[in-house]
Order: structure tokens, then sequence, then C-alpha cells
């Protein structure tokens, strides 16, 4: 089994000059997973509010000297001084093909508009909270259970993410022992709190302790009874839902057959889904 552990040498080259934009931002921080994957952190705008799962437009000035922007999750909690972002890097993306290769003190472009159905208001109250991610759709929920609100709202709150292989669930797994044991996470959520949370990684392509796509995991009631929780219930359950199209529109079909809607902004019922990215192939 591949070990849990980042890749921290830097593999990047400088890549960008001062952005020369109202809207630029400086890197402080850079984490690489694997080869597909990274973490950075940028300053924050004075200015900027944003709901805790909410995401806005990032990039880098593009060689025809006008923005080249990406939607982008803000995996940090809205209380957070800084802005935290985890991303995937396409060899030959547009954007991540350069973003992959930010070093601190680099500065990025930051649109400080942020949207998006995955948050608290477009839900209707309930007992038990599901974050249902594939891959990079565990940022959204980076930032919510990082949220006192998400605790205080709910009995339970279960996260579940699913990757083809054990070291993409790195930065999860990382994230969710931060919450339980970092003094400042700890303090802010409320010791109490702690046990509302539980967490299902499981992979799809390398042996790890659980296996399967979670669509399974729910078909054959594998999630619940290794939950002790019972079967999904409109009355009690509540889910947010991020990961490619294939995998939302399965979670949506499963979601709507235990009975459970899907909200909105201005319409909050029992679950709300996004995107974590547009496209079939890389
Ligand atoms: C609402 C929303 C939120 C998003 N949040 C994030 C985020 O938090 N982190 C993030 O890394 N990306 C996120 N994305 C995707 C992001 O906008 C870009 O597509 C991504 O950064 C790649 O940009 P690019 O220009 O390099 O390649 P693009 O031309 O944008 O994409 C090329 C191809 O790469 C694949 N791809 C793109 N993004 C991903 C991904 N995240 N995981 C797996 N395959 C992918 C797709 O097949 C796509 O067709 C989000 C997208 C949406 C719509
Ligand atoms: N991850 C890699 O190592 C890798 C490497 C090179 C290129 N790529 C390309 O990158 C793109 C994105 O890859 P990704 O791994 O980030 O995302 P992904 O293909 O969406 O897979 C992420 C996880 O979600 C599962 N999944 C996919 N569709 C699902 C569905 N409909 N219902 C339930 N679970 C579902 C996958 O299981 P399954 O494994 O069963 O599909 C996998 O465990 C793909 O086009 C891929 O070809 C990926």
């Amino acid at each position: 089994m591949t070990e849990l552990k980042p890749v921290t040498e830097a593999t990047a080259q400088k890549v960008s000059k001062p952005v020369m934009t109202p809207d630029a931002q400086t890197v402080t921080e850079v984490r690489h997973y694997t080869d597909r994957l990274f973490s950075f952190r940028v300053t924050r705008p004075q200015s900027l509010r944003f709901r805790s799962g909410e995401f806005v437009m990032i990039g880098l000035m593009g060689e025809n000297g006008r923005p080249l922007l990406r939607a982008y999750s803000i995996a940090s909690p809205s209380w957070d001084d800084e802005l935290e972002f985890y991303s995937i890097k396409v060899p030959d993306g547009p954007l991540t093909s350069k973003l992959q290769h930010i070093q601190v003190g680099d500065q990025i472009i930051l649109r400080p508009k942020p949207v998006g159905t995955l948050v608290h208001d477009a839900l209707e109250p309930g007992r038990r909270l599901y974050f249902f991610s594939t891959g990079t759709g565990f940022a959204p929920f980076a930032s919510l259970l990082r949220d006192p609100q998400t605790y205080e709202d709910y009995d339970e709150v279960i996260i579940t993410h699913t990757c083809r292989e054990v070291a993409e669930l790195t930065y999860g797994a990382e994230l969710i022992d931060s919450i339980r044991n970092d003094e400042l996470l700890v303090e802010l959520i409320g010791e109490d709190n702690l046990s509302k949370l539980k967490y299902y990684p499981t992979t799809t392509r390398e042996e790890s302790p659980k296996m399967g796509r979670i669509t399974t995991l729910i078909e054959n009631g594998e999630l619940f009874s290794d939950l002790g929780v019972p079967p999904l219930d409109p009355e009690n359950d509540r889910a947010m839902v991020c990961g490619s199209l294939a995998f939302n529109h399965d979670i949506k079909a499963l979601l709507e057959k235990a009975g459970l809607e899907e909200g909105a902004n201005s319409d909050p019922k029992q679950f709300v889904i996004e995107k974590a990215f547009v496209g079939d192939g890389i």
C-alpha cells in the first residue's frame, strides 16, 4: 500500500512574474501530494467574505496578457485569515500545467466573488449531514469540515472520500487528523463535537482498508453497517455532493431513490450538488 505522506520536495520552477492587477494575492504555502495533486494557500483580501463551501475564480496571467481563470472551491473555512485551495495538475491543462509550479511569494489572480450551492443555507435542518466526494471534490468539504456551524447544526457529520489510489487520499486524511488533533481546530470546533465526525475513505484501484465506489457501498448497505447508521431517509439525512459529472449523476439517483430532494440557495431541500470539474477526460 502507498504510504500516506505528502511530497514536500520543491519540484516547482519559478513561473509567475508579479501580477499587475488589483486582484493579485500572494502565495504563502505550497504542498505537493502526488504527481496529480497539490494544495496551496494565499493571502486573503480583507474585503472578501464567503460562506464555507463556496467557490471563486482564480488563475494566472496568460501569455496573451489576459487573465486565465478557472473555478476553484475555497478549501479553507470562512474564519481563516488566508485562503486554501486543493488542486489537480492536468499535464496539458491551460491553467494547472503552470499553476502546479507556483512557489511561496508568487502571485495569483483571485476574483473576490464567491458563489456556490454547497452551503448550509441550501439545506433544510436535519439530524445527519453527509459529504460525498471523489478526487478534488473533497475541497469544499475541507472548508465545511473546519466550520463550527457544521457541528452545531447536526448530530452526525459523515465525510466520504473515494479516489483511485491511496496517495490521493492524503490531503483529506491529513485534514481529518488536524481537525481531531490540532489544538486551535479542536478548540474552535469544540471537543464534544468531534465525536460527531465520521471519516469514510475508500479506494477503487489500489488496495486499502476499505475498497469500492461509494455508490456501490450505498447500494449494498456496507456504508451504513460500517458506520452504524440507518439507511438514508429524507426525514433525518441531508447531503452535499462534489465529484465528476458521472459521480454526481449516480449519487443523485441514489439520493432521490431514498426520497431526498435536491435543493438550492433559493429553495433549501435535502441535498445539494456541485461539479468538481467540467469534462470527462484528461
Ligand atoms: C464549480 C467548480 C469548482 C471547481 N473546484 C476545483 C477545485 O477546488 N480544485 C480543482 O483542482 N479543480 C476545481 N475545478 C476544476 C477547475 O476549474 C479546472 O478545470 C482545473 O483547475 C483544470 O484547469 P486547466 O485549465 O488546467 O484544465 P481544464 O481545461 O479546465 O481541464 C482539462 C480537463 O482536465 C480534467 N479536470 C479538470 N479539473 C479536474 C479535477 N479537479 N479533477 C480531475 N480532473 C480534472 C477534465 O477532464 C477537463 O476536461 C472546479 C470546477 C468547477 C466547475
Ligand atoms: N487518478 C489517476 O491516477 C489518474 C491518472 C491519470 C489520468 N487520470 C484521468 O483524470 C481524470 C479524473 O480522474 P480522477 O481519478 O481524479 O477522477 P475520477 O475518474 O472521477 O475518479 C475518482 C474516484 O471516483 C470514482 N468514480 C468515478 N465515477 C464514479 C461514479 N459514476 N460513481 C461512483 N464512483 C465513481 C472512481 O472509481 P473508479 O476507479 O471505479 O472509476 C475513483 O475512485 C480521468 O479522466 C482520468 O482518466 C486519472
